[in-house]
């Protein structure tokens, strides 16, 4: 903005505070007349906010990259919270991932995800998309991807002349603030696939970056599937374990983190 010494001075509409100042320099040979800005906190505010913002973009389109031909396509763009049938989806799991999107900032905080499971078709996959697309309208980076597609971006990278290596895809997952996993254990589990796997979690608890992961399988089935040291990761540190029912927020070691999340979703 250009501003010029006799110009008015403006006052911002939020904190009343004027925005812009009048000048006086006096030099030796001459006198500088001029307006200067004065931003308020509710500009500077506004400001940083809008960095943080493009920062956010920035980092979503990094991330298109591994999500290409991944959850978000155009079918899942249409699980919305606004799109849910409430005659046939479960309103504790509605009510549950409402809360979880308005409270993210403190899951952020606390790194906390959690983990979905129940039998095929009872609605896993479209309660995370509406979590996924409602925080695409807050701009918050996120990645939403199935397990198979998400090991199969990774693998590609071994095959393909393409520039990403493995470990770039992987530290490409950090730009994420959410991670959802879907599906976890409807891909060709084998050691490489494991140790994938052990990565990405390992890598979201130590950076405190939330998870979120959807499965078919019980904990139980996880541990004898996945072994030890995933499934306490999963279950014990970075997922809050939650029944699609939500019948029970189960009682698993991690009682800690059950309460913290209970903070989260009963504000
Ligand atoms: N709350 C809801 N409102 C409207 N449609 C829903 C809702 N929940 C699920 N559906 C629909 O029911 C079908 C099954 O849901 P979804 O794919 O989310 O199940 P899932 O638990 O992910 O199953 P799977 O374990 O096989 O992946 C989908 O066609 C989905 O669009
Ligand atoms: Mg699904
Ligand atoms: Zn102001």
């Amino acid at each position: 903005m250009d501003l010029k010494f006799n110009d008015e001075i403006k006052y911002c509409e939020v904190c009343g505070k004027p925005l812009n100042k009048k000048v006086v320099i006096n030099l030796y040979v001459k006198t500088i007349e001029m307006m200067v800005l004065i931003p308020c906190q509710c500009e500077i505010d506004k400001e940083e906010k809008k960095k943080v913002k493009e920062e956010n973009q920035r980092k979503q389109e990094r991330l298109l990259h591994v999500q290409k031909n991944s959850l978000m396509d155009k079918k899942l763009k249409e699980q919305t919270f606004k799109n849910w049938n409430h005659e046939i989806g479960s309103q504790k799991l509605f009510d549950f991932a409402k809360k979880y999107v308005e409270n993210f900032n403190q899951a952020t905080k606390e790194g906390l995800g959690f983990y979905l499971y129940g039998p095929t078709g009872c609605g896993k996959t479209f309660s995370v998309s509406c979590i996924a697309n409602e925080l695409k309208e807050k701009f918050v980076p996120f990645i939403c991807i199935s397990s198979i597609k998400l090991l199969g971006r990774i693998k590609d990278t071994f095959n393909s002349k393409s520039s990403d290596s493995q470990s770039s895809v992987i530290n490409n997952l950090d730009n994420a603030k959410l991670l959802i996993i879907d599906d976890l254990g409807a891909e060709v589990v084998s050691d490489w696939s494991k140790s994938i796997i052990y990565e990405i979690v390992d890598t979201r608890i130590r950076k405190q970056l939330p998870l979120i992961i959807t499965s078919n399988l019980e904990p139980e089935e996880l541990k004898e599937i996945y072994g030890m040291r995933i499934y306490e990761r999963i279950i014990y540190q970075a997922c809050v374990p939650i029944e699609n029912s939500l019948g029970s927020l189960r009682r698993f070691e991690g009682e800690e983190k059950i309460k913290i999340l209970s903070e989260i979703i009963n504000k």
